[in-house]
Order: C-alpha cells, then structure tokens, then sequence
C-alpha cells in the first residue's frame, strides 16, 4: 500500500454528511495518506449529520457554507487560506440535491423552481467554487479540483430525473473551467463519474435499489463502493496524475462501457418464466 501520498497538500472537502457519503471516505483516505483539509457543509447538515465526528477523527476544522452563495464560498476560501497560512492544493466537490426527485415529481411535470435549485445546488456551485478559488488564486500549480458525477448525464436513466441535466452541466463545467484553470495556473480539474452508491442522496432515486442491483449485475468488476471511490479521487488529488484534466472519468466497474451482460440477461429471463 503506498503511503503519504498526500503529504503536506491542504484541501477543502465539500459534502460529507454522514460516515455513507462518498466526501466521508475521502476525507478519512486523504488523512491517512498525509493530507490537511477544511471540511464543509451547509449549517443544517452540520446539524443533522455526524460531520463534527469526522472533523475529530481527522484533526480537521468544519466551516458552514452553503455551496449556492458565492458569499459563503467566499468566506470558506479567505478562512480557509488564513488557518494554512497559505494555498490549498486540492477541492472536493462531493454535492448533489434535486428536489423534484426528493418530492417524487416525474421528469414531464417538474416544477421550474424545483429545476432551478437542482441545477444552482448540483452543478452551478461548482462554477461558484472554481470562480473564487480562481480569482482569489487559492489554489497552488498543479493543483487538483474533482467533483463527483453520474453516467446519467450521458444516458438516461429512469428515476434520475433532473439530476440527469445538473450532472451533464457539472460536467461541462468540468472542462471548460478546466481549460482556462489550466492554462493560467496549472490546476486540473475533473469529474469522477460513479456506480450508484448507497448514501444519503443516492437512495432518494426512485428505486434506487433495483438500479444498484441492475448496475451490478451488469458491470464486469461490480459496483464501486464509496471506499473505492476515495481511492480513486485521492488518485486524482495526488502528484501522480499531474497532467490528467478535463476528464470525465468513469469510475463505475464498467457499466458505461457495456450494452447487456449474461447476468442481467439471465435476470431478466427470469420474469419471462415467472409469466408462463
Ligand atoms: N450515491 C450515488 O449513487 C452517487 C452516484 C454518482 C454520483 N454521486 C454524487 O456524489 C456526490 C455526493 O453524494 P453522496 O452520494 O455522497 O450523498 P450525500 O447525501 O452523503 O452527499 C450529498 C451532500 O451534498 C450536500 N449539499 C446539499 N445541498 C448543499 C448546498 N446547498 N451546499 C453545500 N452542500 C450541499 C449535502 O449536505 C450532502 O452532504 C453528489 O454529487 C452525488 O450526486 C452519487
């Protein structure tokens, strides 16, 4: 196992709610491997989740903002430059909510509001947070910014309703601040598209337990679990991948690439005999 491959980078870690979310086992991974992070989350789930358990665990401090309010962003990044003297080298964007799919309002009848929301908290921070961190120049060469996303932005999957058009926009927004943060400061940023994943978040998608049962029968190494998520992103945040930008990568056992598999056949067979 390699160790300290994080050694004295400092970073700040959007979204860990509860010890399920994927910016959880992140956070945990890049303290083992030598890492210093800001952990951040807006002020309710601070409340309502277990972040300030991880905040202990990890020696890290926990700062509330809400990721829709370039204020709050503001606010995280001078604070967060202050307590390590200086700039960060990595940025977890690990935030995702509709709340079409949290009311169970289909895809054809969505509220616009509703729309706008998904859109602003899903995709549009993630524009606020690359924003700031530009202009205020937070972020040291080669640093290295990944936000979390799904192949529902490539094709359509029953239940993910809007979030399916938040994650297409997330990840454009990947590559086009990509070039521009590259080019002027050598920061990569990407996007990790991943398995569904039994958090918080992922069991608002409709039923989201067949869907894992679907993935997994149909991706040749299985699901990816959160833990294999955070080995994959601290990857990514380490000097190993220095010139990987603009990238979505899939990180999902290889649903993406595959149209059927023998197991999900022989699945699906099963109610064609459970009909005669
Ligand atoms: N779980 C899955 O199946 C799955 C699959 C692929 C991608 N993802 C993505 O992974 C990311 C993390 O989700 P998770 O599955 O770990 O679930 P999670 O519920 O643990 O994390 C989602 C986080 O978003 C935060 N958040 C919501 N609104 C916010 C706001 N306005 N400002 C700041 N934070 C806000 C929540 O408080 C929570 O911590 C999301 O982008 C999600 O879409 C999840």
């Amino acid at each position: 196992m390699v160790e300290n491959l994080l050694k004295e980078k400092k970073g700040i870690i959007f979204g860990a709610l509860n010890d399920k979310s994927i910016a959880w086992k992140v956070a945990e991974k890049a303290h083992e491997q030598g890492a210093e992070f800001i952990l951040s989350n807006t002020d309710v789930a601070i409340r309502m989740g277990t972040i300030n358990e991880l905040a202990e665990k990890t020696g890290s401090l926990v700062v509330g903002a809400d990721a829709t309010s370039s204020e709050d962003i503001k606010k995280l990044f001078e604070k967060t430059l202050e307590n390590f003297n200086g700039k960060i080298d990595f940025v977890l964007h690990s935030i995702g909510m509709s709340p079409n799919v949290r009311k169970g309002i289909p895809y054809t009848d969505i509220n616009y509001p509703n729309f706008i929301k998904t859109l602003d908290i899903s995709a549009l921070s993630f524009h606020k947070i690359l924003q700031i961190a530009y202009h205020m120049d937070a972020i040291n060469e080669w640093g290295s910014v990944v936000a979390l996303t799904y192949v529902a932005a490539q094709r359509t999957l029953a239940g993910y309703n809007d979030m399916g058009d938040a994650k297409a926009l997330l990840e454009s927004i990947g590559r086009s601040f990509g070039y521009v943060y590259g080019r002027n400061h050598k920061v990569r940023i990407n996007t990790v598209s991943q398995s569904p994943t039994p958090t918080t978040a992922g069991s608002g998608v409709s039923g989201i337990d067949s869907l894992l049962d679907f993935s997994e029968r149909m991706s040749p190494l299985g699901n990816a679990t959160a833990a294999e998520a955070a080995d994959y992103i601290i990857l990514l945040f380490s000097d190993l991948t220095r010139k990987v930008t603009m990238q979505n990568l899939y990180h999902d056992g290889g649903f993406s690439s595959m149209g059927m598999s023998q197991r999900a056949i022989e699945q699906y067979q099963k109610s064609f005999e459970d009909c005669d």
